[in-house]
């Protein structure tokens, strides 16, 4: 992949389920070496696009490039260099992480001697240490999302996908995975594409974001610019950047009154 190649291209990338169209002729690019979030409400179509980028899921119309490959024409090119954790992904029960890593690592065609050397940093990168022997069926829900992410690096791959990376992840761990997510940018030129709802952590952490909306793309670039685009002053935060573009509509509390004791129209106790 030349430096000019973008790491993630899609031409008019399409994806319906029956009359629903989840994903919409999307025309989106990312470059190299960057950290994109990729934003939207639930139900917008991030893992749907996810999950056609990564070969998971046939497009119904249009395709992507990926390091410079086809989607559709060249899927094994494109999974050498990707590593992937998509949404709802499972591990198997019965391995150790130790296993499971070392899989992944003969998957992805590394030696047994690369593959020994690999596995005890990434466990202690995601606070696993000690605990490589023991069965995923012993793990808890965020111990199986570290090992996902552990397994998605042994191979050092260009380009990660990454479904809600974070969702389930102590912050120490969290920290941790973020600086390393950062030097792999910065150092080697890695890119990173990801979903999340958690827009401070997107603000701070990404240098690009996309935001979907009902299958369409309702901005891309840099939060400034995204800021800007939906009309709102500098320090604005992403979270009404996200609001705004998506055009929608925070539901009132006081639908609920049964449950917070207000009726609509009414002044809030002492306001
Ligand atoms: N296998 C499926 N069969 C039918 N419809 C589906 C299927 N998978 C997704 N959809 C629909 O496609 C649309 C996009 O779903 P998708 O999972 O891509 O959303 P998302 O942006 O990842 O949402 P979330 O933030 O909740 O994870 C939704 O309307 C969803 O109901
Ligand atoms: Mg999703």
């Amino acid at each position: 992949m030349s430096e000019l190649t973008p790491a993630i291209q899609t031409d008019n990338l399409t994806r319906r389920y029956g009359t629903l169209t989840a994903v919409d002729q999307l025309n989106l690019t990312v470059p190299r070496g960057v950290i994109f979030g990729f934003l939207g409400p639930n139900g917008a179509g991030k893992s749907t696009t996810i999950n056609m980028l990564i070969g998971l899921l046939p497009p119904t119309a249009g395709t992507g490039r990926v390091a410079g490959f086809d989607i559709r024409q060249e899927p094994l090119e494109v999974k050498r260099r990707i590593g992937v954790v998509p949404e709802g992904m499972s591990l198997y029960e019965r391995l150790t992480a130790n296993e499971q890593l070392e899989l992944a690592g003969r998957l992805h065609g590394l030696t047994p001697a690369e593959i020994k050397q690999r596995i005890p940093p990434l466990l202690e990168i995601m606070g696993l240490q000690g605990s490589g022997d023991r069965m995923i069926l012993d793990y808890s829900q965020g111990m199986r999302k570290k090992t996902l992410i552990a397994c998605a690096l042994i191979h050092a791959p260009q380009i990660l996908f990454l479904d809600e990376p974070f969702e389930g992840i102590d912050p120490v761990s969290t920290r941790a995975l973020k600086n390393l997510l950062r030097e792999m940018v910065d150092q080697r030129g890695t890119t990173i594409f990801f979903s999340t709802h958690v827009m401070e952590l997107a603000e701070r952490f990404c240098d690009q974001v996309g935001i979907i909306n009902k299958g369409v793309l309702a901005g891309v670039g840099s939060i400034a610019a995204l800021r800007a685009q939906a009309g709102l002053p500098e320090e604005a935060p992403l979270e009404e950047v996200f609001i705004r573009t998506v055009g929608a509509e925070v539901k009132d509390a006081t639908l609920l009154s049964w449950l917070t004791g207000r009726a609509a129209g009414e002044l809030p106790a002492g306001g």
